[in-house]
């Protein structure tokens, strides 16, 4: 067990400095100009408080330096490969991005040339999305696809109350009905859920009743990179409007996948080509290869967003609507999106998804090739046998470039010491950031690694990664288990636990009631 918690370090840090009279505490000002300010900022940053705002604050340069250094201590984006969030744009994309960083997007008025570049991005993901020419498409950008999710979910269900109130029936007991493999945010949204690692669209037709707002659908699982069958669904939900009347609609959640199955599957049918897909999101942030902070919400008509989501902005001499969540709003983001629409175009995008993919591909041959089940299962030929064009994604199962692997059973048998999150740790150790976690509800026993294969993650990366994973899994059949005792959780982080909900409130509760279903990770 880990020293640290038993003792309180910010005591033990407080009990050692020198004694507040010490002569070199405080150099004069003179003093302190002549020193580097790499090496003034310790005396800056002397008196400054913790968890208040210091009364008086300290130079631009001590304050630049302090927070430099500290985030210093993150891991580095490149090698988080936990997240499904972009992490590297070009120079000339920072540069756009630092010249907008002022811009506010809800004022309209004052940025006219940001809403105009707002409102084409609608119209290409719109396009990009196949909506049909005779349908008005809107839209708007949001925080991400957790903000995107739920502005469709409230739209959904404005539009069920307003049809239950003009059928005279009762308009207060809506649900909605997704996998259990949902991530977080739709959690917020509701709850009700289905098994596995991806909802089989048979499993959530008997959820559905006249209370059912809505479907979400998930195109790429954050768990898997496993698809849901937008096409299926909407073929079984055609059939229940036969057979009992209920129209019920689609949306997608395309967080991940709006990005990457336009590009990498353009035979698959999940947008707005099927009719009952009302409304899709996606986050910008993701494979939109845009830095955090940006998500797409599209409603294939006008009709499907319902008024009272809709605020009115009056300016002198015009009107303008913002149907967010949030009402301020960084434009910079939804300037770069543009960039890359821009710079990459339809074939870049498409460069990069076959390439992400690939990569993805020779990963999980390596693992599955060694110590390890592959979960997700984007490199298996999707007729089974060796495909001809060995490139094309659509020769193997549809999903995104995501690696879910855990130890095999063999080696589990050989090996029942070992725990698998020992390899989350060692990898840790050499930089990368590589989560295991519990599975969704229905597989929460199951632990799962995950590796998401962003842009970023190059094929020489992969494999610098793969030599790491083997060489750490034999390092723990060579006995190296019996040294690996201390793990992350025992730690005692006082700086962590500032601000953050108290476990005893808030968490716990939720895992024993089994509903481990809910991912965490984004
Ligand atoms: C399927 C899915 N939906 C929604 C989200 C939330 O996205 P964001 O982080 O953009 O809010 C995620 C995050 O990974 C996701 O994978």
């Amino acid at each position: 067990m880990s020293l640290s918690r038993h003792i309180n370090a910010e005591e033990v840090i407080q009990k050692s400095r020198d004694h507040p009279n010490a002569k070199h505490r405080l150099g004069d000002q003179h003093d302190r100009q002549s020193l580097h300010q790499s090496w003034s900022r310790d005396e800056d940053a002397q008196n400054l408080p913790k968890y208040s705002i210091p009364q008086t604050g300290i130079p631009s340069r001590s304050a630049y330096q302090l927070l430099h250094d500290e985030t210093a201590l993150d891991g580095n984006p490149l090698l988080n490969l936990a997240s499904f969030v972009h992490t590297w744009m070009p120079e000339e994309a920072t540069k756009l991005i630092l010249e907008n960083i002022n811009k506010n997007q809800v004022d309209l008025d004052e940025y006219p040339a940001a809403t105009n570049i707002h409102n084409r991005c609608i119209s290409m993901l719109a396009e990009l999305w196949r909506a049909p020419s005779a349908e008005k498409v809107i839209g708007t950008s949001t925080a991400g696809s957790s903000e995107a999710i739920m502005l469709g979910g409230l739209a959904m269900k404005k539009r069920w109350q307003e049809a239950r109130k003009a059928a005279g029936k009762d308009y207060y007991r809506p649900n909605i009905v997704f996998g259990s493999n949902a991530q977080v945010a739709l959690e917020k949204f509701a709850r009700r859920a289905s098994n596995n690692y991806v909802m089989d669209p048979k499993d959530a037709i008997p959820f559905i009743d006249e209370n059912t707002i809505g479907v979400i659908v998930i195109l790429g699982s954050t768990y898997t990179g496993h698809f849901e069958n937008v096409q299926e669904l909407s073929d079984l939900l055609d059939q229940l409007q036969k057979d009992t009347g209920l129209d019920i609609p689609i949306h997608v959640d395309g967080a991940s996948g709006a990005f990457i199955a336009p590009f990498a599957y353009p035979s698959l049918k999940w947008s707005f080509d099927v009719p009952r897909v009302v409304s899709i999101n996606t986050s910008g942030h993701k494979f939109g290869l845009v830095y955090a902070g940006l998500g797409w919400v599209l409603w294939r008509d006008e009709s499907y967003l319902h008024k009272d989501l809709v605020f009115e902005l009056h300016y002198l001499g015009s009107v303008e609507y913002s149907f967010t969540l949030n009402f301020s709003k960084p434009a910079a983001p939804i300037i770069a999106q543009m960039f890359n629409f821009l710079n990459l175009g339809l074939e870049g995008y498409t460069r990069i998804a076959r390439k992400d993919l690939r990569n993805a591909r020779l990963l999980s041959r390596a693992l599955e090739n060694t110590y390890f089940k592959v979960l997700s299962n984007i490199h298996r030929p999707i007729d089974g046998k060796e495909p001809e064009d060995v490139d094309n994604p659509e020769s193997y199962e549809f999903g995104l470039p995501v690696v879910a692997f855990k130890l095999s059973d063999d080696f589990v048998a050989q090996n029942p010491k070992v725990k698998q999150v020992w390899i989350q740790n060692l990898l840790r150790s050499k930089g990368w950031i590589v989560p295991n976690y519990n599975g969704p509800q229905g597989a929460e026993n199951d632990e799962i690694l995950r590796v998401v294969v962003r842009e970023t993650l190059s094929a020489d990366l992969i494999e610098k990664l793969i030599v790491d994973i083997l060489q750490i899994t034999e390092s723990l059949i060579d006995g190296g288990a019996e040294m690996l005792t201390a793990t992350k959780a025992s730690r005692h982080q006082p700086d962590r636990e500032h601000g953050r909900p108290d476990k005893d409130n808030f968490g716990g509760e939720g895992e024993s009631a089994g509903q481990a279903g809910f991912s965490r990770q984004c």
